[in-house]
């Protein structure tokens, strides 16, 4: 069978490339399949689109595999493309001959009706076959596209860092170990786990950023950016952790804060914009069945300029809000995302980048103030999602950094040796951040759970598929 002849749906619908009469063929998986006296209908999606191309079936009597298509099943129409009698779709398909490819019993999950989001996690080797997480797998790929797009214009550098590190960048031990050890039988010394015999001689873990390994990158050719999986073995089951996900890390040498929350500010209404422009019938359906808001929220923030306002002032407005959180707010503790959605959401309903936060609660290679008690980090908050992006500018001071780590209680100077050397040859200031992807497709699509936005989401009890 020669299956390269067939015509994507996107190309029929979404772009309009396809002259009517011409002779066409259509693979995908019937949607709904209706059968009358004189004519059938068969819907097909082929996933290249939101929408289905509607096959009309004159004399079905004449296919008598007909009664053999259910819902699921996958399909190859043949005919004659038209415009449409009916009413809802511009085109339809004049089936010439329909062949049942691979068939689809009764017992089919995804039947034409909603399905929660509970039950279509259970099948989520079928849930891309839903419009929802159709619409998600088209987004997230364009999306991927626009990351690039936006960082190579620019001039930054993808750059590869290692998945596997021996670094603890967040330094807040949320590791995943990486070891070939035998679990029954570990090897000892002096009442120690001997590390020298593991596979590495050390020990090892999955990477929770790529930042530390983006930095030399970036102080030899400039600007660069990562973008690739990390992992956290945090034990927080909430709507927005996961313990496997994407990350868009930019590092730029020659940049201080104020550079770095204006190319945050740019690269997120780069990815919104072009959402709204290039993926318009999956964010249609966004706003239709998710959001109502989805569309607008992300046209306000286009033309919005971001509050920008230090980590003081925010305990000051969340002071004086006379809210009752349920983790109460004063200066030095971390902000909760009840406390960033109030932010985003009551007092100033747009994005907020909030920095210059209390060293103690900030990883050792942010930017020490003068003040000795805040760091030059940055988080870009937004509502409903609250944290979004996380960044700083980064210690290049080599004695200020040493003494930081000192003070952190990290004992294992060697391995930050190199970290050290960065600042002792050579030191440039330099800055960058991290955006989670997966949390940027959340409040894109207004979709409320990370496991919905992942097909196959890690979260603690949960790595199965
Ligand atoms: O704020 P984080 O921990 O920052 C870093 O890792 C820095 N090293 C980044 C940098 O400066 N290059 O994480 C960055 C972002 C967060 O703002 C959030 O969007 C996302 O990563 N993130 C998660 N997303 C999903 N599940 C989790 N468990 C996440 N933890 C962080
Ligand atoms: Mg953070």
């Amino acid at each position: 069978m020669d299956y390269k002849i067939r015509t994507r749906v996107s190309r029929i619908i979404v772009e309009d490339k396809i002259p009517v009469d011409s002779e066409i063929t259509v693979l995908g998986l019937a949607r709904t399949v209706r059968i009358g006296k004189g004519v059938a209908f068969i819907e097909v999606n082929d996933g290249s689109c939101m929408g289905n191309l509607q096959g009309v079936i004159v004399d079905p009597a004449r296919f008598p595999i007909l009664e053999k298509i259910l819902t699921g099943a996958s399909v190859r129409m043949k005919g004659k493309l038209v415009i449409s009698q009916g009413k809802g779709q511009k085109y339809e398909l004049a089936v010439d001959t329909v062949d049942l490819i691979g068939g689809a019993g009764p017992d089919y999950p995804l039947q034409k009706k909603r399905h929660s989001f509970e039950f279509l996690r259970e099948i989520a080797h079928l849930r891309p076959r839903t419009n929802t997480f159709g619409a998600v797998g088209r987004i997230r790929s364009r999306l991927a596209y626009a990351i690039h797009e936006f960082y190579q214009q620019r001039g930054f550098y993808y750059v590869h860092t290692p998945i596997i590190s021996a670094s603890d960048c967040e330094g807040a031990g949320d590791l995943f170990r990486v070891s070939t050890f035998d679990p029954t039988s570990i090897p000892m010394k002096d009442g120690q786990v001997d590390w020298d015999q593991d596979f590495f001689a050390h020990e090892a873990f999955l990477a929770v950023s790529g930042q530390l390994e983006a930095e030399p990158m970036a102080l030899a050719l400039g600007d660069v950016y990562t973008f690739g999986p990390t992992f956290r073995a945090e034990n927080s089951n909430t709507t927005r952790h996961a313990s496997e996900f994407w990350m868009i890390e930019p590092e730029m040498a020659w940049a201080e804060l104020d550079d770095n929350m204006d190319l945050a500010e740019d690269f997120l209404k780069h990815l919104f914009r072009y959402a709204l422009e290039e993926c318009a019938d999956d964010m249609d359906f966004f706003s239709k069945w998710i959001d109502k808001e989805a569309r607008q929220t992300l046209e306000d923030v286009i033309q919005s300029d971001f509050e920008r306002i230090t980590y003081t002032e925010a305990i000051k407005l969340l002071e004086k809000s006379g809210e009752k959180f349920e983790y109460p707010i004063t200066w030095g503790v971390d902000l909760q995302t009840e406390h960033e959605r109030y932010l985003t959401e009551k007092t100033f309903r747009k994005p907020v980048i909030v920095y210059d936060y209390p060293e103690e609660i900030k990883p050792f290679y942010m930017w020490v103030n003068d003040d000795g008690k805040t760091v030059r980090a940055m988080d870009v908050l937004v509502p409903r999602v609250g944290e979004i992006i996380g960044g700083s500018q980064r210690e290049d001071r080599h004695d200020v950094l040493l003494d930081r780590i000192k003070k952190k209680g990290m004992t294992d100077l060697e391995s930050l040796e190199w970290y050290l050397d960065l600042r002792r040859f050579g030191t440039i200031p330099h800055s960058g951040f991290g955006l989670g992807f997966d949390r940027a497709l959340m409040y894109i699509t207004g979709i409320a759970n990370i496991r919905d936005i992942q097909l196959f989401p890690r979260v603690p009890r949960w790595a199965r598929f």
